[in-house]
């Protein structure tokens, strides 16, 4: 049987409409790199487990990134979802995971890589932004792009709305996405 883990760092926004989409099955893990991320007790309320960690306590990030993957393995783990993960994956997750992570990204990549790329997007005036779900690779925010949406920024929006706009396309969309995945390989 196909497992995933989904990687998420605060809110879990999308970790939850991940769960409301009919996935709750499908996932056996929730990691966290954010000790008291909000994430973590939408995750108990699914009966999702959890393995929650903060990096400050490991040497290095091979060191824990061995400790995700020991719990990864532990839960025979197929398929990784970033969710909102606002860490770098290091060659010791990618190299066991290899075409097997995914992210979603709020902007149309290439445009607005990195960090805060709604507001990024909002500051630069575009019309048009939107969400990207891509293959991690070891760059920031360059995997392979497996799909992505528009969505329209008005004159009038704030950053918040424009957010909302955002976000609500992202819980359509990612939740759509992993299913397909995982179903093509069941
Ligand atoms: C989402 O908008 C996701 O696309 C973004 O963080 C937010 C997490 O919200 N991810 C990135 O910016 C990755 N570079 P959530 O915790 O409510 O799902």
């Amino acid at each position: 049987k196909v497992r995933a883990a989904v990687f998420a760092s605060g809110t879990g926004s999308n970790f939850q409409a991940i769960m409301e989409a009919g996935l709750h099955d499908d996932v056996a893990l929730l990691v966290c790199d954010k000790p008291g991320a909000a994430v973590i007790d939408l995750a108990q309320d699914f009966a999702v487990p959890t393995f929650v960690f903060d990096p400050k306590h490991y040497d290095s990030k091979a060191d824990y990134e061995s400790a995700v993957l020991e719990h990864l393995r532990g839960k025979n783990i197929t398929w990784v979802f970033l969710a909102g993960y606002m860490r770098i994956i290091g060659p010791t997750l990618l190299n066991a995971y290899p075409d097997k992570m995914i992210n979603i990204h709020p902007s149309l990549l290439p445009d607005f890589p990195g960090k805060d790329a709604i507001g990024q997007a909002y500051e630069a005036g575009v019309s048009t932004t939107g969400v990207t779900v891509h293959y991690i690779d070891d760059g920031v925010d360059t995997g392979p792009i497996i799909t992505q949406q528009k969505v329209s920024v008005f004159p009038d929006d704030t950053k918040e709305i424009l957010t909302n706009r955002i976000q609500q396309m992202e819980h359509k969309l990612y939740p759509q996405v992993i299913q397909q995945l995982m179903k093509s390989e069941q």
